[in-house]
């Protein structure tokens, strides 16, 4: 029997640190051990780093005692994800015992935040680098070796990486993350990303179409297109996305917008997969959801984070958007696409947040029934626009259990909706072994929900129809009846 594969779901992401390893070139003479933290994006980013470094002669190692250079892509979106890497480094610190010739460096979040105090609060720490300074690597290490430390926290205008081509680091050689936008406009109350990732650039989408098809080539089956705030991607020949309104008209009459973006990626690689991540309610427009359902190749799934289900509450997050619109966007999708998962991030006990506020959340839950969902108590971030103003006046137990109640519905609604699959023959990319049975296949169906079957003759990459038969609340388990048409 295999049981709930994938329900780390509802554990804190940021909590899980990731070495990356990538192909040798035997050219390459320096070791370097690259760990990531958080979101989908460091992971991204770290394989741009990688692609900076092979340059430079380094290869990857997953031995942190042989290491010439230790990378840390760190995460600051909650206390705790800060405290894992805090810890983290006090493990580097005993190896350098050993390895005493090792240099660290902190890239992400963290590094943005914390810029040269990073040096002064942890002894081990010999580089500092901000998510938009990776290109600056090679100077950066030579800084290092030199003796000297070396910050470079500089956020920037363009910077979008589009020209460097990521080295994909562990992959299972099927799925792939195309980064399209970076940094956040939006200035929700509690977030540090905007502080730590800078204003939102979009990508070219020449270089973008040019990173999926090259994917393509190599094997792989399925991209997510990524960026804090997908819905807001929009290319006039670049520059900020608050610079638009200075465009020319020409530049305007021309620009791509994420709907735009979505349907030429489609139409490129009409048999790979495209999914994409993160989604806010308050910039999703229609025209995004009509051109998921004209193309059968873009997955019916939407990450559709909320936050809270109170009006007064998504105010003060700065959340643009009511109640009543969000629960219109969810009716329109469920129109538009009936069979469309639709997954969430929430946070419990968010400042001034009454029991009311919190009843609220759940029977807005109770509307959507999400397939699944990233849940979290409210973590004050230092700078933030709720740390500046309000006071975080949930008491911790308060906040523990309404996360609780939170999560107690998700899994009743998770458990609801896979089981709307059983007896039904759905399309699976295989993207693996599975973790509970070395017998079984890992995929995911269109909807983005893990399902495992028995391995028979088909192969990692194969897009295969398998009958649901059983299921936990975050796990399909059924049997292979063929391939399907993509294959
Ligand atoms: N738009 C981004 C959001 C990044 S943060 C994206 O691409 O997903 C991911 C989630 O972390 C948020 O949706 C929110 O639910 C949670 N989060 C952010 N700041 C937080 C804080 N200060 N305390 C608790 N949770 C937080
Ligand atoms: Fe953060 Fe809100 Fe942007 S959650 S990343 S400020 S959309």
């Amino acid at each position: 029997m295999i049981k709930n594969e994938g329900i780390e779901k509802i554990i804190d992401e940021s909590q899980q640190g990731n070495s990356l390893t990538l192909e040798k070139n035997e050219k390459n003479t320096r070791k370097l051990y690259i760990e990531s933290y958080g979101c989908q994006m460091n992971f991204s980013d770290s394989e741009i780093v990688a692609s900076i470094l092979a340059k430079e002669g380094f290869n990857t190692t997953q031995k942190l005692e042989e290491a010439d250079l230790v990378l840390v892509n760190t995460c600051s979106i909650r206390e705790k994800a800060e405290l894992t890497i805090r810890k983290r480094l006090e493990k580097f610190n005993a190896v350098k015992k050993t390895n005493p010739g090792m240099k660290v460096g902190v890239l992400g979040c963290m590094a943005e935040r914390l810029k040269s105090k990073f040096l002064e609060e942890e002894k081990i720490v010999d580089m500092v680098v901000g998510p938009d300074a990776y290109k600056d690597l090679p100077n950066l290490i030579q800084e290092i070796n030199e003796g000297r430390n070396a910050v470079n926290v500089i956020l920037s205008k363009d910077e979008t990486y589009g020209d460097v081509a990521p080295v994909r680091l562990n992959s299972n050689g099927v799925t792939a993350f195309v980064s399209i936008t970076r940094g956040c406009d939006n200035m929700c109350t509690f977030c540090v990303v905007p502080f730590t990732r800078g204003r939102e650039r979009s990508r070219d989408p020449k270089s973008i179409l040019e990173e999926v098809n090259d994917l393509w080539e190599r094997g792989f089956k399925e991209v997510t297109l990524l960026g804090q705030n997908v819905d807001s991607y929009l290319w006039y020949g670049g520059g900020l996305k608050k610079d638009f309104e200075k465009a020319s008209e020409m530049q305007k009459a021309v620009s791509v917008n994420f709907a735009n973006l979505l349907e030429l990626v489609a139409r490129a690689q009409p048999k790979m997969r495209i999914r994409f991540s993160t989604s806010n309610p308050q910039d999703m427009t229609l025209d995004v959801i009509e051109s998921m359902a004209k193309y059968e190749n873009i997955c019916d799934y939407i990450h559709l984070p909320v936050q809270s289900g109170s009006n007064r509450i998504l105010k003060a997050m700065n959340r643009l958007h009511t109640r009543e619109e969000y629960f219109k966007l969810i009716d329109n999708i469920r129109k538009i696409i009936p069979d469309c998962a639709i997954s969430q991030d929430m946070i419990a006990g968010f400042p001034t947040e009454t029991e009311e506020d919190h009843q609220d959340t759940l029977s807005l839950m109770e509307y959507v029934k999400y397939d699944y969902g990233f849940m979290f108590a409210y973590s004050e971030r230092p700078g933030t626009m709720a740390a500046r103003k309000l006071d975080d006046d949930i008491p911790e137990q308060t906040k523990k259990r309404r996360l609780q109640e939170i999560i107690e519905i998700q899994r009743k609604h998770s458990f609801f909706r896979t089981q709307q699959h059983m007896g039904k023959t759905e399309e699976v990319l295989i993207e693996g072994v599975s973790k509970k049975s070395d017998a079984h296949w890992m995929g995911r169906n269109s909807q983005n929900t893990v399902v495992v079957f028995p391995k028979e003759n088909y192969k990692v990459g194969d897009f295969v129809h398998v009958k649901i038969n059983e299921c936990t609340s975050a796990t399909l388990i059924g049997e292979a009846v063929g391939y399907s048409k993509n294959n």
